[in-house]
């Protein structure tokens, strides 16, 4: 493949989808992942309308299996240059921390944690064969230790964790020339965020795309939002 490869989980709708939209308008051959696989499609084919190199791929980072198969896909093109790790669950709303269901806080980081692990561990081996690339983990100023407030105790929690995650792999990744950043795409209208949301998914998208496309020298293990510039942890 010619074209620099990239990945987005959770990408059938929200700003998943502006993500991989706009990382194909850079050029790139982009898989659009999804739990659902007629989801992915549907999305994949509204892009691929307009001309996009995107290609539908069903993921669920809860599932090794599920993610397995897809690194096979990949496997065949033989590169992956940026990894988006941007499917999230917020299941808490609106919960004190005081009664949130351990099992509820269970489920945000099987989605938000684990399944970032899972996917960043299965697809880093072939991003270390092309010694570049970059790791985007889809945070939020919610997972901020620094302001941290009421409620939201799973959802914060999760995305402090996968900071860590972030701030690891950035570690042990840099000797192979691969940067692992952070990313919070401000408070953007999407299921997630809600229709009282100021941002556009559009815009959403934005930093996260700056950091799927860093080249050498750029930064890594930072935190960095809708400004591009670093946020405090
Ligand atoms: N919207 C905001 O204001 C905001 C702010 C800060 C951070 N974020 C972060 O941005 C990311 C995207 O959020 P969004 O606003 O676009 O949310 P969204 O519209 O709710 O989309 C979430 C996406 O994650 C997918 N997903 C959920 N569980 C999954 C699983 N087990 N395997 C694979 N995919 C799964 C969903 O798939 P289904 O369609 O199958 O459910 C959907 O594609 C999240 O990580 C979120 O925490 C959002």
């Amino acid at each position: 493949m010619e074209k620099p490869v990239a990945l987005v989980t959770g990408a059938n709708r929200g700003i998943g989808f502006e993500v991989v939209k706009q990382l194909a308008e850079k050029g790139y051959y982009v898989f659009l992942c999804g739990r659902d696989p007629r989801a992915a499609e549907e999305a994949a084919v509204k892009l691929r309308a307009g001309g996009l190199a995107v290609e539908p791929l069903e993921l669920d980072v809860t599932k090794p299996e599920s993610i397995r198969r897809a690194l096979e896909r990949v496997e065949e093109l033989g590169r992956l240059d940026a990894l988006v790790n941007n499917a999230g669950v917020l299941l808490d709303e609106g919960v004190p921390g005081l009664r949130v269901p351990v099992e509820t806080v269970h489920a945000t980081f099987e989605v938000n944690v684990y399944g970032a692990l899972r996917v960043s561990q299965t697809f880093a081996p072939l991003m270390i064969r092309g010694e570049s690339g970059n790791i985007v983990n889809v945070s939020s100023i919610m997972g901020q230790l620094a302001y941290a407030g009421p409620g939201y105790l799973a959802y914060r929690s999760s995305k402090a964790a996968l900071n860590m995650i972030t701030r690891v792999l950035a570690a042990e990744l840099k000797p192979h020339g691969i940067r692992v950043n952070s990313a919070h795409p401000g408070w953007v209208r999407t299921r997630m965020g809600g229709p009282a949301a100021p941002g556009t998914p559009e815009e959403g998208a934005k930093p996260i795309v700056w950091l799927a496309t860093l080249g050498p020298g750029g930064p890594t293990g930072g935190l960095f939002g809708p400004g591009l510039k670093p946020l405090d942890w």
